[in-house]
């Protein structure tokens, strides 16, 4: 299951029968090549035993909110945002009550409420106590605050009742997780990407370059498709593989990479620039490699087009969105790009930082448009990725 492979999902498990159950999911997950990391509540572990989920997931479990070493330097709010998704399976009529009045005085309540990621439900209880009122109205009040419930089912229960309120089956449950990652937001559209860094021949041997790893722009290529685009990424040299269900066109030089967006710019709806393309190249590229036999060598250099000004010059029909990789003044030079590039949106990072920008799992950015900004705090660049993703697709959307 391609949409769950490098995703980081939080795993709750709750005071229920069902939580034999969660070992099936824990491998499931895993198998789909995701990241598990997993919090019981005391009722839980008098079900199954925290070492058989260290086991699974291969991961501390955590069980306490303010014990340090349970929590294994991973505190509620590192284990909040590290998760892609929170995912709490099974989820006692109890757990449902307390999510619905936003308790906190648990590991597991303090995660859900400090999370910025989605949060799913999978209900496992008796028929009568998921049909009492109480439930229901807890039910619907977590529903319209946006937790996802996945099921219940409905059939025998392991108290010899028969009804609604059995905990789905695993594999279930990971459908549903995967579901989670497509919002459809951008269905039937075509995001055209760059990424990477360009490489401007010196000779045969060498290059101008610069330290893009690519992570940022092949993060958004996998966040337009799981929000349901057709993504054209359009990439420079990376060791980074082909994300799923996305059209790679791999390109050396800034000139390759202006002309193969152009190619694509006739049957383009969002064009995205965050590649780093190299502002100049050599005049002349050396067929033969240079010997080092001269004291100085001078390098003169031209240059390159400016893809994304090419793009908003030549295709104003497209919306068009750029980064702006800054070391200093970022609100300053980011809203000059904006109006300068005619851009609909512009993203600016700090690059003058270590922990984020630059060939770095994570960014942190601020999101400029005409009229106003908004903060996305530092977090891993998939998680960026799709936060800019869904604020694409508004901004694209309320501009049609
Ligand atoms: O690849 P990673 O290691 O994950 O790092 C991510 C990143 C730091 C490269 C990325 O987040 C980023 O900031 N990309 C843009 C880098 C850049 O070239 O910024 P700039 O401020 O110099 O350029 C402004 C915009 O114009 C960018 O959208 C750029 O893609 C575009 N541009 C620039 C020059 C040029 N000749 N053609 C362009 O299209």
């Amino acid at each position: 299951m391609k949409q769950l492979a490098n995703k980081q999902i939080l795993l709750g498990i709750t005071g229920s029968i069902a939580a034999y159950k969660a070992c099936e999911l824990v491998r499931l997950l895993r198998d789909s090549g995701s990241d598990v990391r997993v919090v019981m509540t005391q009722a839980a572990t008098e079900f199954v035993s925290p070492l058989t989920f260290q086991a699974l997931s291969q991961n501390p479990v955590h069980r306490t909110l303010l014990d340090e070493t349970a929590e294994a330097a991973m505190g509620h709010i590192e284990l909040a945002r590290w998760a892609d998704a929170v995912v709490i399976a099974p989820a006692s009529a109890d757990s449902i009550a307390r999510l619905a009045q936003g308790r906190a005085d648990d590991l597991l309540g303090a995660v859900c409420l400090a999370t910025p990621a989605p949060v799913a439900i999978a209900p496992a209880m008796n028929q009568q106590m998921w049909l009492d009122t109480a439930t229901q109205e807890n039910i619907a009040l977590l529903q319209k605050r946006g937790l996802h419930i996945l099921g219940p089912a409905t059939g025998d229960q392991a108290c010899g009742d028969v009804g609604p309120g059995r905990m789905l089956e695993p594999q279930i449950i990971r459908e549903q997780i995967a579901g989670l990652f497509e919002t459809g937001a951008l269905a039937g559209l075509t995001v055209v990407i760059t990424a990477g860094p360009t490489h401007e021949p010196i000779d045969p041997v060498r290059f101008i370059s610069n330290y893009s790893s690519g992570r940022m722009g092949y993060a958004l290529a996998e966040a337009v498709v799981e929000a349901g685009a057709r993504c054209i990424l359009i990439s420079g040299p990376t060791h980074l593989p082909i994300p799923y269900k996305v059209q790679r066109v791999d390109v050396q030089t800034a000139q390759q990479m202006h002309t193969a967006v152009m190619e694509e710019m006739s049957n383009c709806n969002i064009f995205i620039a965050a590649a780093a393309v190299a502002d100049y190249r050599p005049a002349e590229t050396s067929t033969q490699k240079i010997k080092k036999d001269q004291q100085q060598l001078r390098l003169e250099l031209v240059r390159n087009p400016d893809i994304l000004q090419d793009v908003t010059g030549s295709h104003p029909e497209v919306f068009a969105v750029g980064f702006a990789a800054e070391s200093g003044s970022v609100e300053h030079y980011a809203t000059q790009k904006l109006s300068q590039k005619k851009l609909r949106i512009i993203i600016a990072n700090d690059i003058s930082r270590t922990d984020i920008g630059f060939d770095s799992p994570d960014n942190e950015v601020v999101v400029y448009w005409q009229g106003g900004s908004k903060q996305l705090p530092k977090a891993s660049k998939p998680q960026i990725a799709r936060q800019l993703a869904a604020m694409i697709a508004d901004h694209y959307n309320e501009s049609q």
